[in-house]
């Protein structure tokens, strides 16, 4: 059995109260998913900036009316101290997923990503702190190996950060580490890498790539590699990202806490491979995507050129074993999009 087989069994019997930030997104409506089917207390705290209610409504749907009165709904900004207090009473585990993602968006309006994703982090730190939480695991980034060009990146060997968001996420660890050293506050980071799967938004000018292609061929638009298509990810489904988060938030070995670690699979997927892996998978159900083209146009700013991870600090000190690589993942990702776009 595996670590997060044995852990899902342990949360069953004895049930625990979790605050996830960013609830109402992509990352924190999974956890919500998870935790609610795990007969879990959630609180969530969203102010919807970026997230959406109907991604809580389809959570409601996946979930028994038993499961879902679990749940405890916070609208409220954490930038704001006193909605970061408020949602932290009585909690475990904080699963700190807030934040302002996108590295153009940074670029173009640094102030507020640097509001909400070192601010915001700040007052969520202070009042998990002070409310004396078991645990703070939080959304920490792949961007913080910035410059550095060696492959497979391990944590502790990063580079310059190449855009305002890889500062924001790289402040969040120093912060965390500091209030391990002066507070004991127990914390985990979790540097994720290009986290794709249901209810990932495909809408909007920072997209993430995989959804935006999915909007783009089951709406018959042609879709936009940014370069010459050899960029390569360690695209990570996101039932990985969910158990390395339950994984981090209940992990009682001293030597795996106040520690980064990478999520991913140590896989690498060219932009290239990835449109071929999504062309055959829509095309399956909507034809006329087999003969879709792509148009390549210029790099863009602040964009690493190759990421890949090494895992093997997760899976040694954590237990992390995947249950998903990239083409099941993306099998999933096809079903819902098709879901919700295709119709
Ligand atoms: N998706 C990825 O590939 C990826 C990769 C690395 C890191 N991350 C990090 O993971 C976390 C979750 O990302 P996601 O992909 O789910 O993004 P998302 O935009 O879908 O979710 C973020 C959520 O945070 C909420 N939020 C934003 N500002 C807030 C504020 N001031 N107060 C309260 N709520 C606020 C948004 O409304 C949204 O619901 C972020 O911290 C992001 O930086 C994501």
């Amino acid at each position: 059995m595996s670590a997060y087989q044995e852990l899902q069994g342990t949360l069953r019997s004895a049930p625990k109260t979790w605050l996830i930030t960013g609830v109402a997104g992509f990352i924190g409506s999974n956890l919500l998913e998870t935790l609610l089917s795990l007969d879990q207390q959630v609180v969530g705290l969203d102010n919807f900036d970026t997230g959406h209610r109907q991604n809580l409504e389809r959570v409601q749907a996946l979930v028994t009316p038993e499961q879902w009165r679990r749940f405890r709904f916070q609208e409220g900004d954490i930038c704001d101290p006193s909605a970061c207090v408020a949602a932290v009473q009585g909690v475990d585990y904080v699963l700190h997923q807030a934040a302002l993602g996108s590295v153009p968006r940074s670029l173009e309006n640094p102030r507020r990503t640097n509001d909400t994703n070192i601010t915001g982090f700040l007052n969520m730190l202070v009042a998990a702190r002070d409310a004396r939480v078991r645990r703070f695991v939080y959304a920490a980034s792949s961007s913080t190996y910035g410059d550095h060009p060696g492959l497979p990146k391990v944590e502790e060997v990063i580079g310059k950060p190449l855009s305002p968001y890889a500062v924001t996420k790289y402040v969040n660890e120093l912060y965390a580490d500091v209030f391990a050293r002066c507070y004991g506050l127990s914390s985990i980071g979790l540097r994720y890498f290009n986290v794709f799967g249901p209810r990932q938004d495909p809408n909007g000018a920072y997209a993430a790539v995989i959804p935006k292609w999915y909007g783009a061929l089951l709406s018959g638009e042609q879709i936009q590699i940014n370069g010459d298509g050899e960029t390569s990810r360690d695209f990570c489904y996101i039932a990985n990202v969910v158990q390395a988060n339950l994984l981090a938030a209940t992990s009682e070995r001293a030597e795996a806490v106040n520690q980064v670690y990478n999520v991913a699979l140590g896989d690498r997927t060219t932009l290239n491979e990835l449109f071929e892996l999504i062309r055959q998978r829509v095309a399956r159900s909507v034809p006329a995507a087999a003969s879709a083209v792509a148009n390549y146009r210029a790099f863009r700013d602040g964009d690493v050129r190759h990421s890949q991870a090494d895992t093997s600090k997760i899976v040694s000190l954590l237990g992390y074993a995947p249950t998903h690589r990239v083409a099941e993942g993306l099998d999933q990702a096809t079903a819902y999009y098709l879901a919700v776009i295709g119709r």
